[in-house]
């Protein structure tokens, strides 16, 4: 059922797909019969001593993933007391059994027999290398050929994870949108920010040439934007948990109009609805943006101006507590590529920012706004920034 979250290329942008797209979903209508979709093959089939599953940088992605990454211990999660405590809250009999829980703990749960190559797939495997790379029938053999470039295997296939809109889209599917009843019932929050998850995700590759922290970031926050726009947008009864993330990072990303004439400007958004097919095409346009340490720099003098807003006391408290919340999350990552002897002089202010966005009951805007103040001063007169 949740196909979708594992398919090709991670949720179609609703309300209305690209030109592209529609060409591709009118391509695929005018094939004279549904080609079937690819299956999915399992880890084990990764997992062999000469592929991904040896040692040393170029094979060890299974023992990483295996050994370190909280992905592979997913399904495990559901069996725990907490998830015990969740599923009795929404009077579910088992989360290791319930698609409101296994969607993203155990996808495979939801996948029908029929699209296994293999009848010893279990979900139990947790979130494991398709629900990221997508289903591996129709690229697993020609994939390690040498003649083979990544373009040849994204053809058959294979994920474009390097692309950051596609990497983002696969992440969020599972790291921003949850039932509200399930946070009433006691699941955690889901925030997604894909620079900093991405870092804290143990890395089974080495990112190339042109990587950039704050350019994840960006798409990262676009594409979360887009997901919490979709949701409030449906919800018949959206609380408070849904509206105020949503409007603090449609604030956030206003701050970046007019950052590079690719990116269209979110300044005239005020409606969820709008804001959909805007935060979709800013992460579009992000993720094919050419970055620079000019871009970074500007984005982190652009977000430190804001201690204007937080002096503001017309914007409710609440509000403020969580705009500081993404916004100490940014300046994280953005802080992270700046010269190392400016980042040293703000680390102390950073952290004190920080520490009181901590608690969102205890949030007191006047002292934020100041500690931000002083930082803006600093990087003033550090930097020459303007
Ligand atoms: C099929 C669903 C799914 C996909 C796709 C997915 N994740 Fe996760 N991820 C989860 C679940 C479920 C957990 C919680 C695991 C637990 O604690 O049981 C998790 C946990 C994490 C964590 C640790 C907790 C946190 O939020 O800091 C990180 C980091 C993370 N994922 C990063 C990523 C990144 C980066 C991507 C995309 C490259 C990604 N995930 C794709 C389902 C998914
Ligand atoms: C939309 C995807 C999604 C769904 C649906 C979902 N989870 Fe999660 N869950 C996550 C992610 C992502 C995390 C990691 C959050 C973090 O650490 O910030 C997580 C974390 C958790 C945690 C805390 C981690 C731990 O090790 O204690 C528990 C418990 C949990 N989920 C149980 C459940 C249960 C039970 C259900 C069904 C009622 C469920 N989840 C449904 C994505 C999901
Ligand atoms: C939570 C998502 C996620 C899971 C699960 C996952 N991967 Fe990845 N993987 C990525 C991302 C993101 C990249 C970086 C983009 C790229 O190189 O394609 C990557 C890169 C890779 C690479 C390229 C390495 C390099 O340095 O170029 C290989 C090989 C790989 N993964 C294999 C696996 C295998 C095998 C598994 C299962 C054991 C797995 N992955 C599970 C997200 C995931």
């Amino acid at each position: 059922m949740r196909h979708d979250i594992i398919g090709p290329d991670g949720p179609p942008p609703r309300p209305r797909p690209s030109c592209l797209l529609t060409l591709v979903l009118f391509w695929a209508a005018a094939l004279p019969a549904a080609e079937p979709l690819p299956r999915f093959t399992g880890a084990p089939s990764c997992s062999s001593s000469l592929c991904h599953g040896g040692a040393g940088e170029l094979r060890h992605q299974v023992a990483i993933w295996q050994k370190q990454d909280i992905h592979s211990r997913a399904y495990n999660t559901l069996v725990n007391a907490r998830s015990a405590q969740i599923a009795a809250a929404l009077g579910i009999p088992e989360a290791v059994t319930s698609s409101r829980c296994t969607s993203c703990h155990a996808p495979f749960h939801d996948v029908p027999k029929s699209a296994f190559l293999a009848e010893t797939i279990k979900a139990n495997e947790g979130v494991s290398c398709e629900s990221c790379h997508g289903p591996a029938e129709k690229w697993l053999r020609s994939h390690t050929r040498s003649d083979y470039s990544h373009a040849d295997r994204v053809l058959a296939g294979l994920r474009n994870l390097k692309h950051l809109y596609v990497r983002a889209n696969s992440c969020v599917a599972c790291h921003q949108t949850l039932e509200p009843a399930l946070t009433a019932a006691g699941h955690p929050e889901l925030l997604f920010e894909m620079d900093g998850q991405a870092v804290s995700q143990p890395k089974h590759w080495r990112e190339k040439g042109d990587w950039h922290g704050p350019k994840a970031w960006l798409v990262g926050q676009a594409v979360a934007l887009r997901e919490m726009s979709a949701q409030l947008n449906v919800a018949t009864n959206p609380g408070e948990k849904l509206r105020e993330p949503w409007a603090a990072t449609l604030w956030l990303l206003q701050k970046l109009d007019g950052l590079d004439s690719a990116l269209p400007a979110l300044n005239a958004t005020v409606t969820a609805a709008q804001a959909h097919p805007v935060a979709d095409l800013l992460a579009r346009r992000a993720a094919d943006l050419d970055w620079s340490s000019a871009l970074t720099r500007d984005i982190f003098v652009r977000l430190v101006a804001t201690h204007l807003d937080f002096a503001d006391t017309s914007t409710p408290r609440v509000i403020q507590a969580r705009r500081a919340e993404r916004l100490v999350l940014a300046l994280d990552r953005l802080a992270g590529p700046l010269e190392n002897s400016l980042r040293a002089q703000l680390e102390p202010d950073l952290k004190e920012l920080f520490a009181l966005a901590q608690s969102r009951p205890d949030f007191m805007p006047e002292k934020f706004a100041h500690a931000l103040h002083q930082l803006a001063r600093k990087l003033a007169t550090k930097s020459g920034a303007r």
